[in-house]
């Protein structure tokens, strides 16, 4: 029989590849989410996607907070691990309302570790952050790097990473790995499945692809005074796809007996400034983007790259995938659905 993996936040930018690579792979996926971020859209596009193991996905509208509805859910079926992804993650909404964030990211995620040990379900894959780096004095960040948060959604990831070693101190038979990743970008190749925030985009590639489809008249470059190679800030972008194969190598690692509450950087090693990024999606998709220069965000990282080595030798996983493909691939998503899910049922 085919395990079967329980995604949270699944109809989301990152879940919704996660949930078409884990069905490809021949894994049942079990998707609860809220949608408040996200469409059914990309989950009826996803069985497309997969083809004959489309039947493999189920759907449950369902808040994690909503604990009622989460132990009918796990009494209904039993789980051989989750996939934890349901969260808000804009910084600057966060430090706005910060009540929201906690409420969200804290009680959301307590409440599902607490129906997961009810019903003995102790394997974990959790999707922590980069942002827990802050500004980092030395780059590569490696997994021993010191950690500090710059704003309330940040806490949220710190948080939450500490209640899972303490419960894995409590109880050694949780199997526990914390993904920080870096910063996802690019889309499925079938240009059928995207991100596709609401409202004015936070990120960086989200807000240049509509300047390119017409949505937006010019991107706003935040901080052009750097101590880096053009002034710009330095990212390590990495393609969805990559980090969707990333979790499915966390997650052979959860059968592995010596896991105990592990973390792990998902990035590619490498730096890209933000106008190599816009220069390398304007020759992707052939579209000229019109830059305004502003002063720098507040609590934004000059230079945030990870270290790769300990996700290579532990997890046996390498990005493939370089910005030429992840632009390419943003491109393809962007041109035919620049109104993301709303542009076509
Ligand atoms: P997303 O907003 O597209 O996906 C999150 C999903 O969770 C959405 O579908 C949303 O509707 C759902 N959700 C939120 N709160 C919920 C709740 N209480 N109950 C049920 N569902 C809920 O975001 P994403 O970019 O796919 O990010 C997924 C995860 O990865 C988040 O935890 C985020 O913090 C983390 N992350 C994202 C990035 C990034 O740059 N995109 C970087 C590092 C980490
Ligand atoms: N940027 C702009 N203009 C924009 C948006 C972003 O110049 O309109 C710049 C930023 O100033 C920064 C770079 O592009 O220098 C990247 O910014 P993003 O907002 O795309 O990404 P961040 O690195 O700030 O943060 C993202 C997610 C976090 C996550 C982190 C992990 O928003 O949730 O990556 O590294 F934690």
């Amino acid at each position: 029989m085919s395990s079967s993996i329980l995604v949270t936040g699944g109809a989301g930018y990152i879940g919704s590849h996660i949930v078409l690579q884990l069905l490809l792979g021949g894994y049942k996926a079990v998707v609860v989410d809220n949608l408040d971020n996200s469409s059914e859209i990309a989950l009826k596009r996803i069985k497309d996607l997969a083809g004959e193991n489309g039947p493999n996905l189920t759907f449950n509208k369902i808040d994690l907070r909503d604990k009622p509805a989460l132990e009918k859910l796990f009494a209904s079926e039993k789980f051989d691990a989750v996939i934890h992804f349901a969260g808000l993650k804009a910084v600057g909404e966060s430090v706005e309302k910060p009540l929201m964030y906690y409420n969200n990211n804290l009680i959301g995620t307590i409440t599902l570790l607490e129906v997961m040990a009810a019903h003995g379900c102790k394997k974990l894959a959790f999707s922590s952050s980069a942002t827990v780096y802050g500004w980092p004095k030395v780059v590569p960040c490696t997994e021993e790097s010191p950690v500090s948060a710059m704003n309330p959604y940040g806490r949220t990831k710190l948080f939450i990473e500490e209640i899972c070693r303490d419960l894995h101190l409590s109880d050694s038979s949780w199997k526990i790995i914390l993904l920080r990743y870096f910063n996802p970008v690019g889309s499925h190749p079938s240009g059928s499945l995207g991100e596709d925030p609401r409202g004015i985009p936070n990120n960086l590639m989200p807000f240049v692809q509509q300047v390119a489809v017409g949505r937006r008249p010019a991107l706003t470059v935040f901080g052009t005074d750097y101590g880096t190679k053009d002034g710009t800030g330095v990212r390590d972008f990495i393609h969805v796809v990559d980090l969707a194969d990333g979790y499915i190598a966390a997650l052979n690692k959860l059968s592995d007996p010596s896991v105990g509450c592990e973390v792990y950087n998902l990035g590619t090693g490498k730096g890209t400034s933000v106008l190599e990024m816009v220069a390398a999606f304007e020759k992707a998709s052939g579209k000229k983007i019109p830059l305004v220069k502003a002063s720098r965000r507040p609590g934004d990282a000059e230079i945030l790259y990870g270290s790769t080595e300990k996700a290579e030798r532990e997890l046996n996983w390498k990005a493939k995938y370089g910005i030429e493909e992840m632009c390419r691939d943003q491109w393809n998503w962007a041109s035919k659905n620049p109104y993301g899910y709303d542009s076509t049922n």
